[in-house]
């Protein structure tokens, strides 16, 4: 073990509170956080700041029992006093993911959540045993809701059997209400005609800007610099992002989608696709004579381009850039709005909108946060 520092050691004990003393409907869950990046450190601060007011408003207490990074974890049990510090000092210990899960889960049967802030497979083939070991999952990781469709089925199939809880409303548009309104919409009786959504921010935001004044490779360099693209920009520009959003929504919605059956027309040129990254960055003006061919085409009927993901209730999904009138919804978005729009049987003429930004560690946080929440309230009272 050693000793490093960490915003961890801040973190408030549970507080005896009036909730606790005259109530017996406080409930407590244990938590444990995978992967203490940009969404992980936000949610950890966002849970630090909120417990004093969920315990005293709600009755819950959550209890953070451990947080693991890719290489070391902390446990409570191993610093007992840690909450109480103020010096920011932390006890780790090796990587060890089955130990982290046994040690959130407990032995005496409380409730246990795992929230997965990582992008790693190695976490996420996990998912199904935490599952059927009772331990809820909540994660703003796409490759749980994208990945092989044989693990999503034994995500599920684990879920129903153990009656623990799988929830990733953040994997996509980040903290933007868009999984739980589809579920919204499904649970309560109406039908799903089509979903379409500008899902990509860097995209929103280039197709926004780009008016033909300026190359769209010097748009993009911009993009880059201000951070809203990848470091490799090809991650943005070839809509695979886009595409494991789909896969989420559609099997959300009962389509036993898979990326490869999602149509996505990359906007990365072949010239560009296999060069390394550095060499990929000179060359950008690759982008331009297509880009440049893609505008004149939506300018010749006034119309804008715009990069939109599409899933109809036949399991049809694509992505690609597309032109639309300057009268349609997504016309309008601003900067690096998300807009996603549901049709369905009761919003079949006037589609339902969810709009807003779409990334950033803060709003995702957020998501996966109310996920939580979400788990928290069903939570029956235990001892
Ligand atoms: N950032 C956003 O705006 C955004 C929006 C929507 C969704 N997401 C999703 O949220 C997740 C986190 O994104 P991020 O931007 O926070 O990433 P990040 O800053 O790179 O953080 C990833 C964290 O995961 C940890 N990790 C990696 N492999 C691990 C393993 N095997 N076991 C335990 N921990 C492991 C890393 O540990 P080390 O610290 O040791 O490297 C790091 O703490 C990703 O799945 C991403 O797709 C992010």
């Amino acid at each position: 073990m050693n000793i490093v520092a960490s915003p961890l050691a801040e973190f408030p004990p549970p507080v005896a509170s009036v909730w606790s003393t005259r109530t017996a409907h406080r409930r407590t869950l244990a938590v444990g956080v995978i992967g203490p990046g940009r969404v992980g450190s936000a949610l950890l601060d966002q849970l630090r700041a909120a417990q004093p007011r969920l315990e005293r408003d709600m009755g819950l207490v959550l209890n953070l029992c451990g947080v693991v990074a890719s290489r070391r974890m902390w446990l409570d049990c191993d610093d007992p006093e840690l909450n109480a510090r103020q010096h920011r000092a932390q006890t780790w210990r090796p990587n060890d993911l089955d130990e982290f899960a046994a040690h959130i889960r407990g032995n005496e049967g409380r409730h246990a959540l795992l929230v997965d802030c990582s992008a790693s497979e190695e976490v996420t083939a996990r998912y199904p045993d935490w599952l059927a070991a009772g331990i809820h999952v909540v994660t703003p990781n796409k490759l749980g809701g994208s990945g092989p469709l044989e693990r999503w089925h034994a995500i599920r199939a684990a879920s129903v059997d153990s009656g623990a809880r799988f929830r990733c409303e953040a994997t996509v548009c980040a903290g933007l209400p868009v999984v739980q309104t589809l579920r919204d919409l499904l649970d309560t009786g109406d039908e799903l005609i089509d979903i379409e959504g500008m899902f990509s921010g860097t995209l929103a935001w280039l197709c926004n800007r780009y008016d033909g004044c300026r190359p769209f490779s010097a748009l993009l360099r911009e993009a880059r610099a201000l951070g809203y693209t990848e470091p490799d920009p090809r991650a943005d520009l070839s809509g695979i992002d886009v595409a494991r959003k789909l896969v989420i929504l559609a099997r959300e919605a009962g389509l036993p989608l898979s990326l490869a059956d999602v149509e996505v027309a990359s906007l990365v040129p072949s010239a560009l696709a296999e060069l390394p990254l550095e060499d990929c960055m000179q060359q950008l003006h690759e982008l331009d004579a297509p880009m440049s061919a893609k505008l004149a085409e939506a300018q010749v009927g006034s119309g804008v381009l715009r990069h939109v993901g599409r899933l109809d209730r036949d399991g049809r999904a694509s992505v690609r850039l597309v032109v639309l009138p300057a009268t349609h919804a997504f016309a309008h978005a601003r900067l690096t709005d998300n807009v996603v729009q549901f049709r369905t049987r009761r919003y079949r003429d006037n589609p339902l909108l969810v709009q807003g930004p779409g990334a950033g560690p803060e709003v995702t946080a957020a998501g996966v946060f109310a996920d939580l929440l979400r788990i928290a309230e069903s939570l029956e009272v235990r001892p």
